[in-house]
């Protein structure tokens, strides 16, 4: 069902130890299979979020997935941020730390100008370290920052701060 009242922190799976010890991985898989549980998250996820967007950026891999929905609700463009070596044509990239690693992010130095209004949306916002390179890129190519939209915040990991701190958001998360 896609009533307000699916219960969509109840279709999220905790994994201890992965993938690394010490790390209580939030599986977002079950909260996506369920065909309400999916509606439900991209309706709370545009009714948390700027209106007035051109473009979505979605963060590889699990922004993928709930970006495009987005963006077809805002009537916006999709751009993809990609992990290193994936995009064919010229990119700006930054390399940045993780909650388990070190990876980098591209896009395509030309996917919009300079005027675009661009929200940035994943699934899980942890450090940050990942929606602070992909709002870093979004400066880069010129765009506009209207917004970072995820599912899932996990509050005790500072990302929010960290994003404030750096002047990128404003930062909605429905869970
Ligand atoms: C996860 C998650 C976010 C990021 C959050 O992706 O989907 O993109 O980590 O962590 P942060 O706030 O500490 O940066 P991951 O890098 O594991 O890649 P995947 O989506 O390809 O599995
Ligand atoms: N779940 C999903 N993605 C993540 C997590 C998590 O617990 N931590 C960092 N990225």
């Amino acid at each position: 069902d896609t009533s307000p009242g699916t219960d969509l922190a109840g279709l999220i799976a905790e994994v201890a130890d992965y993938p690394t010890p010490g790390v209580r991985f939030r599986d977002i898989t079950p909260l996506i299979a369920h065909p309400g549980g999916l509606a439900a998250a991209v309706e709370q996820m545009v009714a948390a979020g700027p209106r007035d967007v051109d473009i979505v950026v979605g963060l590889e891999a699990r922004g993928f997935i709930f970006g495009p929905a987005i963006a077809l609700a805002l009537g916006a463009g999709f751009v993809p941020a990609r992990k290193p070596d994936k995009l064919p044509r010229p990119v700006e990239s930054v390399t940045y730390d993780l909650e388990y690693g070190s990876t980098t992010l591209a896009v395509h130095a030309d996917a919009f100008g300079p005027s675009a209004r661009v929200l940035i949306v994943d699934d899980v916002l942890a450090t940050g370290g990942t929606a602070a390179a992909a709002a870093e890129l979004v400066g880069r190519l010129g765009g506009q920052l209207v917004g970072i939209t995820l599912l899932l915040e996990l509050s005790e990991l500072g990302g929010r701060e960290r994003l404030t701190r750096l002047g990128f958001g404003p930062v909605t998360s429905v869970l």
